[in-house]
């Protein structure tokens, strides 16, 4: 591991690192805190290795409110050689960068997991287009139970969002929040050639800004 990133990761993230089979793993989980650890500082005004984060009942991480006095809120998702960290201070948020994998079976996965209506669109369309529609719906959902700090735990099909290619992303439905179709919003982005991301935000927001970081 390199100096630079000991000196700024906590104790508990270098175990963390440690503990990674693969290499690539372990380096994309510290690239990925190290950014985070920077930009985060920024914005609350300390040294890198001061902030220090709070986890929710199934991981999500939060600025510590006990050591920070912030309204500050944030989601990281990593994928390959791309973080993506989403930054707000008013609402919860959530993100997720996905590989468009060529190869997965996109129609087994979705009929499993997805809703009748969002397997049905998929099917709909070319297989060109059912591959990206697939990670589209995969970036949403996962954007919006990562926004509610639950991950995976809740049922993809429980949380509809439009996927096709030629539709604007939308929330449909989420079950237990009846206000997340008007009153959340959902940004999607493509970062670079194959990588997709979805944003989600409990509050309703037009103001979206993407900035790119180079390490
Ligand atoms: C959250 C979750 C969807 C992330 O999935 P993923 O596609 O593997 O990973 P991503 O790169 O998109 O996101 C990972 C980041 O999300 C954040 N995160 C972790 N748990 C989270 C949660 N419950 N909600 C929101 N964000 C979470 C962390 O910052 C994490 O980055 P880190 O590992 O570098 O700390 C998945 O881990 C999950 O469902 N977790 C729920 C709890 C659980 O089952 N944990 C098992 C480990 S014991």
């Amino acid at each position: 591991m390199v100096d630079q990133f000991e000196k700024i990761l906590s104790e508990a993230e270098l175990q963390r690192a440690r503990r990674f089979v693969y290499p690539e793993h372990q380096r994309s989980f510290i690239l990925a805190r190290y950014g985070l650890r920077q930009i985060l500082a920024d914005y609350l005004d300390c040294a890198p290795e001061n902030v220090y984060f709070q986890y929710g009942e199934h991981g999500k991480p939060h600025v510590d409110p006990k050591r920070h006095a912030t309204s500050l809120r944030f989601n990281l998702s990593h994928s390959g050689d791309i973080a993506v960290l989403a930054v707000t201070d008013t609402c919860e948020v959530g993100v997720d960068v996905e590989y468009v994998k060529k190869e997965l079976k996109a129609l087994d996965i979705a009929r499993r997991y997805f809703s009748p209506k969002e397997s049905a669109a998929l099917e709909s369309v070319s297989l060109t287009d059912q591959q990206l529609a697939f990670f589209q719906g995969w970036t949403r959902k996962e954007a919006l139970l990562k926004a509610l700090g639950v991950g995976l735990h809740f049922p993809l099909k429980d949380c509809e969002v439009s996927l096709l290619p030629k539709e604007p992303a939308k929330i449909i439905s989420v079950v237990g929040h009846p206000e997340a179709s008007h009153d959340w919003s959902i940004y999607s982005f493509s970062p670079k050639d194959d990588f997709i991301v979805a944003v989600v935000m409990t509050e309703s927001n037009d103001n979206w800004e993407v900035q790119q970081w180079h390490h």
